[in-house]
């Protein structure tokens, strides 16, 4: 399956068959997530593969009782670690001393005052990065789970305090998303989605 069929495939899916997953597409997932593009190359996902049917439900009561959390057969709670930007000047210095990269001068001093000023940054600050490189993450999760024939769905809808507490999560690990993921049992429609000139700015700005 081609990139742009898994992405024309893909819906939420909130229907389980209860058929467990493999080790082998649990690993298929989680290296497509440690493939995945991040700033600076800080790579800060991190996992929690939940597969115990009380820590779901504790995780469905978390999330309002969104059932389909209870009933996948895994729950992948994705994280980000905000400490892992405590690394990001030697992994920027990485990036740049390697040879196939070449950003300019300019470019590279603006990335080390970014990083500088990201380092100072209180975790808290960091919510927003790790919003951003983490949920690249997890698309690749969805979108590899579907070349697997498995489906999956985002939720953000969960009291974030209270999956911390369940997870026993430290202060500094901060969860993004948890995506259930299982064999679908349900065959949705594509849901709507705003035409190309509504979404590409220039041709709503010529059109007014
Ligand atoms: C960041 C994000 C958060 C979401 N949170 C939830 C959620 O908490 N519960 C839920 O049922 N669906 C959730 N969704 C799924 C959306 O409702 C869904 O993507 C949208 O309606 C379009 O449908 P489709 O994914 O089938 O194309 C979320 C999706 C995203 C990207």
């Amino acid at each position: 399956m081609d990139v742009l069929e898994a992405i024309q495939k893909r819906r939420s899916i909130r229907k389980f068959k209860t058929t467990p997953l493999t080790s082998e597409q649990i690993n298929n997932l989680l290296e497509a997530a440690r493939l995945a593009p991040s700033g600076c190359n800080v790579q800060p996902w991190r996992f929690i593969i939940v597969k115990d049917t009380q820590l779901k439900t504790k995780l469905c009561e978390a999330s309002f009782d969104q059932q389909f959390i209870k009933d996948a057969p895994i729950v992948i709670v994705c994280c980000s670690d905000l400490h892992s930007w405590k690394e990001s000047k030697e992994k920027t210095q990485e990036l740049l001393n390697r040879p196939d990269i070449n950003l300019g001068e300019k470019c590279e001093k603006a990335l080390m005052e970014r990083v500088e000023k990201v380092t100072a940054d209180s975790t808290h600050e960091r919510i927003p990065s790790a919003m951003l490189n983490v949920a690249i993450a997890i698309e690749h999760i969805v979108l590899t789970a579907v070349e697997l024939g498995l489906g999956s769905c985002w939720v953000r809808l969960f009291d974030e305090k209270k999956v911390k507490q369940i997870l026993k999560l430290p202060e500094y690990v901060f969860a993004v998303a948890l995506l259930p993921i299982g064999i679908p049992n349900e065959d949705p429609p594509t849901r709507p989605r705003l035409p190309l000139p509504k979404i590409i700015l220039q041709d709503s700005i010529k059109s007014d």
